[in-house]
């Protein structure tokens, strides 16, 4: 088990350990003031997880309390955040607890949302159990809950104490939970890691489901992505650069109701916002091919039945907009991003990802 603290401008320590069996440093990182433990996950995390969570949380703690919601997007919202903390309420927590949040990234973000303002403000430990949750949602202090106007619209940053990143809690991923994952992999390895981007080119099949992961894959991913928010916490600057891919991805969600899942999302926008990158950054037609071929066989590119047409009003709600024109953050090369001094979003033109959406990911439109 590898462990690494993170620093946040020397204000803010986070205790991470990432490998095979890394629950069971629980009690390593658990500290004496968190006289009260609330678990926090959906019901399918508990089923799996919740016993054994509980087993090695009673030793350490006075009281205890494991709570648990409907699986999915629809459970992201402040209605439930409300009931969690009625029920903490109801049940006597005070300022001593630490919220334990067990799941996948809407247990994360739904449970340190609730730790973010409960007593205004108690602990979090982060036990991700989904190789997105692992890869990407537990690091970096982003909780929040979508509205009728759309996702993670109201949040808070709240940086969690400790991050337990388990790969072997990843066994019982269903395959689509699995791509969902490995496409924020890949988005990491392009953003800053050429080498890494190779690992993964060669490890392909042994990738493609969760089965005896090498904790390699999670680990890079951790460090890139501690890296990147340690420097720049509230997305000022560098933090954008885990868009990639998104601002297309985010418009195929918006386009198709969301039936089309996040990873596959991210896969088809990574290539059009690539394609983009061959005309406005001098990321190269070869880097392109490899992009495309390594989503391909990692089984992250499907047919979509989606012309630029259906997309393009869904660009008018991203967040990075600004006077009224996209903007995207691309890559230069395979591991590095493309900036221009402090900046790294670019304003693109609609007629440049127009022609990259017909060259590189639906030919026909
Ligand atoms: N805070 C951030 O920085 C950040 C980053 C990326 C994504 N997110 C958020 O994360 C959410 C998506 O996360 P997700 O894809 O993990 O979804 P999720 O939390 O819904 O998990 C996916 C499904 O897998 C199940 N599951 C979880 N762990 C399992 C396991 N080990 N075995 C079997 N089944 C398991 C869950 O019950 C759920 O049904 C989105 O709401 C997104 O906005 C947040
Ligand atoms: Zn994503």
């Amino acid at each position: 088990v590898l462990k690494l603290p993170l620093k946040f401008n020397n204000h803010y320590d986070c205790r991470l350990c990432v490998g095979s069996g890394a629950v069971e440093s629980l009690p390593d990182v658990w500290e004496d003031e968190w006289q009260a433990a609330a678990v926090i996950g959906d019901s399918n995390v508990i089923g799996l997880f919740g016993e054994q969570i509980e087993k090695r949380l009673r030793p350490l703690v006075e009281k205890m309390i494991i709570l648990q919601f409907e699986p999915g997007e629809q459970s992201k919202t402040r209605r439930v955040k409300e009931k969690l903390e009625d029920s903490l309420l109801d049940a006597g927590f005070d300022r001593s607890t630490c919220v334990l949040a067990l799941g996948g990234g809407i247990s994360i973000d739904l449970a340190g949302m609730v730790a973010a303002t409960f007593m205004r403000g108690v602990p979090t430990v982060n036990l991700p159990t989904t190789l997105l949750a692992q890869v990407d949602a537990a690091i970096g202090g982003k909780t929040g809950v979508n509205t009728r106007h759309g996702k993670n619209l109201v949040g808070v940053f709240h940086q969690p104490s400790a991050v337990l990143v388990d790969t072997n809690l990843l066994d019982t991923l269903t395959p689509d939970e699995w791509r969902n994952g490995m496409a924020e992999a890949v988005k990491h390895a392009v953003i800053a890691d050429g080498e890494f981007f190779g690992w993964i080119e060669a490890n392909v099949p042994a990738l493609l489901s969760p089965h005896g992961v090498d904790s390699y894959l999670v680990q890079r991913c951790i460090e890139i992505k501690s890296a990147i928010v340690m420097e720049d916490e509230r997305e000022l600057g560098q933090r954008a650069t885990l868009n990639f891919g998104h601002t297309v991805a985010h418009a195929i969600e918006g386009a198709t109701s969301f039936s089309v899942s996040h990873g596959l999302a991210v896969a088809a926008g990574m290539v059009v916002e690539a394609g983009v990158a061959v005309e406005k950054c001098d990321f190269s037609s070869d880097s392109l091919r490899r992009l495309r071929r390594l989503l391909e066989s990692l089984l992250l590119l499907p047919k979509l039945d989606l012309g630029f047409n259906d997309v393009n009003p869904f660009f008018k709600a991203d967040k990075k907009r600004r006077d009224g024109r996209i903007r995207m953050s691309l890559p230069a090369s395979l591991g590095r991003m493309a900036r221009n001094d402090e900046e790294y979003t670019l304003s693109v033109e609609p007629e440049l990802i127009h022609r990259s959406w017909r060259t590189n990911l639906c030919k026909s439109d």
